[in-house]
């Protein structure tokens, strides 16, 4: 079975395309995330787990998530993730979560892919053609991916420095807290009131009232789903996303 959380559709993309090749179920865990629903998943096969990188880390409440899900049958898995480039110690962070669970870790295969991280200002937009060439080449190792999985193999994972550990365990809640913030959420008149912020929202903090959405808390998980999927491109964040073109996965 294919689990993944996805918020602008490039680890979607990636997992529906693993199941497809694996000729497995994919199941998509938002709903579960939201509702903080941890009833069991059950699998003959072994799990593949996908997830974005957030921060050099698995997105915080998804590990949470994987911490608290009974995961029954195969005691199998295999990880995902997709990023634009640095999976940091994200990896190492699954199969330290896979493992406490009493299940066999095989390794992770990391996917290439646009990075959707609008709201920071050093996001640099990327070019059309390199959004193209990302995708293509990640759709053209999905199959070697599967066919690792299918065969039972690990997938031998790149040595995670002890600096990157040091760095990362302690800067990245520190980066999260102070630019994570919900403040700088704000809304243009073109918002058509559909709801679909709210209900993409992992973390459950949007509201829409009088037909405009609220972020409830003062902070949130940055996952870019609100901002990233708006249909008609009314959500901005301080003045540091207008005019940046908005991406979601094809
Ligand atoms: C808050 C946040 C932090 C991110 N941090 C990283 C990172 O550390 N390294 C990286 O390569 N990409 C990073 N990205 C980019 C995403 O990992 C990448 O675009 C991912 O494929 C998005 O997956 P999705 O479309 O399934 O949501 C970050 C994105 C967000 C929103
Ligand atoms: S998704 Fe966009 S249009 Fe729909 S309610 Fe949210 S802000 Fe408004
Ligand atoms: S408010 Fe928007 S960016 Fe923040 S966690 Fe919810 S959907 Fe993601």
């Amino acid at each position: 079975m294919v689990l993944y959380f996805s918020a602008t559709g490039n680890t979607k993309l990636i997992a529906k395309k693993l199941a497809e090749h694996l000729g497995d179920e994919s199941f998509d865990l938002l709903q579960r995330i939201k509702n903080r629903d941890y009833s069991s998943l059950h699998s003959d096969h072994p799990f593949v787990i996908c997830s974005p990188v957030y921060v050099s880390e698995l997105p915080s409440f998804f590990s949470e998530y994987l911490r608290k899900v009974s995961l029954t049958g195969c005691r199998e898995v295999y990880g995902i993730l997709t990023d634009g480039g640095y999976a940091g110690i994200a990896g190492a962070q699954l199969g330290r979560i896979i493992r406490q669970k009493g299940m066999n870790f095989k390794g992770y295969a990391e996917f290439k892919l646009p990075s959707n991280h609008i709201t920071n200002r050093s996001h640099a937009e990327i070019e059309e053609a390199e959004i193209t060439k990302r995708i293509d080449a990640s759709l053209n190792k999905v199959e070697d991916v599967a066919n690792e999985i299918r065969r039972g193999g690990f997938f031998k994972n790149r040595h995670i420095f002890l600096l990157e550990y040091l760095v990362t365990v302690p800067v990245a809640p520190v980066l999260c807290y102070v630019n994570q913030t919900t403040n700088g959420f704000w809304t243009k008149e073109s918002c058509i009131s559909c709801g679909k912020c709210a209900r993409l929202c992992p973390l459950n903090i949007i509201e829409i009232r009088d037909g405009k959405p609220v972020w409830k808390e003062p902070r949130c998980a940055h996952c870019m789903s609100c901002i990233q999927n708006c249909p008609v491109e009314a959500i901005e964040y301080k003045d540091i996303t207008e005019g940046r073109r908005r991406y979601t996965a094809p």
